[in-house]
C-alpha cells in the first residue's frame, strides 16, 4: 500500500482503508536509510529539514509565562551541533548512556538532541525525582554523564555512581572541576559543525525507566528503528499539517514527553511548543490562546482538572485555534469528552500505548467516529486481540489479556541488564501487556484496567513495590502494603497500609513524617496521598503482602481465595 499523502483539507487516513495492512517497509522511504543504509535520529528530526525547505521555520518555541525564545529548524540543527561537541569533548562515545535530570528549558532539547547526534543513548529524567530514584536509575544503566542543574545535583549520589564519570551544569557560573563541566561555557566555545554518528537501525535511542508490580524500576530500551512508528503515528494519529502549531503536555522525563513532546513533531517538520512552569488552568488557555496551538496532545488528569476550573476559565481564552485534541495515559471519561466538546468545540482522541510500546498502538484517528470510552482501533500496520491466559485469541465482548501481535517498529528491544525480564513479557508470538480489555464487534478497544497493582496517578506510572520499599526504610513501619485508590480527578491516587514497629503510636504527625520521607526518597508524587495504620497486613503464606486484599478493604469488595493467606 502506498503512503496517502495529506490532501489540503483533509486528513492523514482519510482514505485508509481499513481491511488494509500497512507495510512498514513503505516509510523507510522517508529516511536516509533508505539511500545510504544508516540512520541517526537527531539527523531525521532537525538536520533533514534544516537542509531543506524548512530551514526557517520554527521548529521550537519556548515559553514559561515571561520568557519565550525561538529556534528555527536552521537553529536547532546549529546549537544540537555544538551540544554534541561538548559532549564529545567530555568523553562520550557512541552507546554510552547518557542522563539528562533538569526542568524543561531549551538547553534539555539541545542536549538531548546533542547526545543523539553522538549516537549516545538518553536516559531522561523527570526533575522531581529525589536521590534513591536517581540512583538507581544511574546505577542499573552505569551512565556515563549527567547533564542537569545547580539546584538537582544534591540529589545526585555523585560519590556512589563509579560509572559516571562527569556531571555537566547548566546554570550560570558553574565552578568547573575534574567531575563539573560548565555547560554553557563550553556551548559558547564549542563548534556549530557536527558530522552525526551514522547508525544502525537496531542501535540504541532512548533509555526510559518505567514501574511494573514487582522490583526496581526496569530499563526500557527503544532503539533508532522506532522512528518509523513516531513518524506515521505523527501523520495518522497526530495528524501533523505543514501550518500546526503542536503542543504536547508531557515532560520528556516521560515517554510521551520524547516520543510525542520530541521525535513524532520533528521528524514530522512541526513547530513544536514547549511550555516550562506548572500546570495552572489559565496559564495553559492563555498558551493555546497566544500561540494558536492546533493540535494539542494531553493527559485526563490535565483534561479533568482544567474541566474542574469551570467553564468561566475557558471562556476567557480565544480557544479556537484547536483544530485537533488528543489524550493518553489514563481512561479517558466519556464525561470529560462531552466537557472537551463544550469548553473548546473539539471530540478528545483518546490513545493507547505503553512505555514498552515506545509510540501509539490502539487509537482514534481524526477521521473515524469516536466512541466515547473506547481507546480506538489498531493503528495501520499492527495487530491486537484480547488473549486468555493461554494465548488464545477471545471473541468480541469478552474481557481479557490485551496483547499485541509482535513485532512493530517501536517495540521495546531490552530491558536493561535483564534478558529474563524482557522475556516475560513476551508469549506465544504475543506481546501482554498488563491491561485488560474486551473488542467490540467493530473493533474497538476498552480498557478495563490494569492485570497487574501497577498504580497510575494522575498519568504517572507508579511501581507500589518502590514505594513499599521506601516505606520500610523509615524506623517506625515495620511492613507496608500499597494501593491506587480510585480518585475522581488523579485517576488513582496512592494509598497505603502500614503496620507499625514497637513503641510507634500511630498520629497525624507520624503520617505526616512518613509522607514526605518517601516524597524525599522517590518523587512527590509516589508518596502515598493516604496513609491507614493496622496492626497486620494480610501476607500469603511465603510472607508476600496481598495487595488484592488490601484493594479489597478500601473498596469494599470480596476478599476472595483466601487460601494462601497466613493465619
Ligand atoms: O494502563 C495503561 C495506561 O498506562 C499504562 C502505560 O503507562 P506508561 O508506560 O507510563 O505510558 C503512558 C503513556 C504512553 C498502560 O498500561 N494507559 C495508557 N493509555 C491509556 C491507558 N489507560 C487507559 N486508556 C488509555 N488511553
Amino acid at each position: 500500500m502506498k503512503v496517502l499523502k495529506a490532501l489540503p483539507g483533509k486528513h492523514w487516513l482519510a482514505e485508509y482503508d481499513e481491511t488494509n495492512t500497512y507495510d512498514w517497509k513503505d516509510a523507510e522511504q522517508y529516511f536516509s536509510w533508505a539511500t545510504t543504509g544508516k540512520v541517526n535520529m537527531a539527523h531525521e528530526a532537525i538536520d533533514r529539514h534544516a537542509e531543506g525547505e524548512r530551514a526557517n521555520k520554527d521548529a521550537l518555541i519556548y515559553f514559561d509565562g515571561t520568557t519565550e525564545q525561538r529556534f528555527t529548524y536552521a537553529d536547532m540543527k546549529r546549537l544540537t551541533n555544538k551540544a554534541a561537541n561538548v559532549l564529545v569533548d567530555a568523553g562520550v562515545k557512541t552507546g554510552d548512556r547518557i542522563f539528562i535530570f533538569m526542568p524543561r528549558s531549551p538547553e534539555l532539547y539541545f542536549a538531548l538532541l546533542g547526545a543523539l547526534k553522538v549516537g549516545a543513548i538518553v536516559g531522561p529524567l523527570f526533575e522531581a525525582f529525589m536521590e534513591q530514584a536517581v540512583r538507581d536509575r544511574l546505577l542499573d544503566s552505569e551512565a556515563k554523564l549527567l547533564v542537569t542543574t545547580k539546584a538537582l545535583l544534591p540529589r545526585v549520589p555523585v560519590g556512589e555512581l563509579e560509572s559516571l564519570e562527569k556531571v555537566v551544569l547548566v546554570d550560570e557560573d558553574v565552578e568547573e572541576s575534574d567531575t563539573l563541566l560548565d555547560f554553557r561555557k563550553a556551548f559558547e566555545q564549542a563548534s556549530d559543525v557536527f558530522e552525526p554518528v551514522w547508525l544502525d537501525r537496531e542501535d540504541g535511542l532512548i533509555l526510559h525507566y518505567t514501574s511494573g508490580s514487582t522490583g526496581k524500576p526496569k530499563g526500557v530500551l527503544h532503539v533508532q528503528n522506532a522512528m518509523i512508528q513516531h513518524l506515521m503515528t505523527g501523520r495518522w494519529v497526530l495528524d501533523l499539517q505543514e501550518d500546526d502549531i503542536y503542543w504536547c503536555t508531557a515532560d520528556p522525563g516521560w515517554v510521551t514527553g520524547t516520543s510525542y513532546g520530541i521525535f513524532a513533531p520533528f521528524l514530522n517538520g512541526a513547530t513544536n511548543i514547549v511550555v516550562g512552569g506548572r500546570f495552572n488552568p489559565d496559564f495553559w488557555y492563555s498558551v493555546i490562546e497566544k500561540y494558536k496551538v492546533t493540535v494539542w496532545y494531553s493527559a485526563p488528569t490535565a483534561f479533568r482538572m482544567l474541566m474542574g476550573a469551570g467553564a468561566d476559565v475557558a471562556n476567557h481564552h480565544d480557544l479556537s485555534s484547536l483544530r485537533h485534541v488528543l489524550s493518553v495515559g489514563e481512561p479517558l471519561n466519556p464525561e470529560v469528552i462531552r466537557w472537551g466538546k463544550e469548553a473548546f468545540d473539539q471530540r478528545i482522541h483518546d490513545t493507547w500505548w505503553m512505555t514498552e510500546t515506545g509510540a501509539m498502538m490502539i487509537c482514534n484517528y481524526k477521521s473515524m467516529d469516536i466512541k466515547p470510552g473506547s481507546m480506538g482501533k489498531p493503528i495501520p500496520g499492527t495487530q491486537a486481540a484480547i488473549i486468555d491466559d493461554q494465548g488464545n485469541e477471545l471473541p468480541p465482548f469478552r474481557m481479557g489479556n490485551l496483547a499485541l501481535k509482535t513485532p512493530w517498529p517501536s517495540m521495546m528491544r531490552q530491558i536493561w541488564n535483564n534478558p529474563q525480564k524482557y522475556e516475560s513479557y513476551f508469549f506465544k508470538g504475543w506481546y501482554v501487556s498488563g491491561d485488560s480489555a474486551y473488542m467490540d464487534d467493530e473493533g474497538y478497544f476498552w480498557f478495563q484496567g490494569r492485570v497487574d497493582d501497577v498504580i497510575m496517578t494522575a498519568g504517572e506510572r507508579v511501581g507500589p513495590f518502590e514505594v513499599e520499599s521506601r516505606l520500610v526504610e523509615h524506623p517506625a513501619v515495620a511492613e507496608a502494603g500499597v494501593i491506587g485508590k480510585p480518585d475522581p480527578v488523579r485517576g488513582e491516587i496512592i494509598k497505603a497500609f502500614i503496620a507499625l514497629r514497637d513503641g510507634y503510636e500511630p498520629t497525624d504527625e507520624l503520617k505526616q513524617e512518613i509522607q514526605a520521607f518517601v516524597k524525599e526518597g522517590l518523587a512527590a508524587h509516589a508518596a502515598p496521598r493516604e496513609i491507614d495504620f493496622r496492626d497486620k497486613l494480610p501476607k500469603t503464606r511465603s510472607g508476600k503482602i496481598m495487595r488484592r486484599v488490601l484493594k479489597a478493604w478500601e473498596l469494599n469488595l470480596e476478599t476472595g481465595d483466601l487460601s494462601t493467606m497466613e493465619d
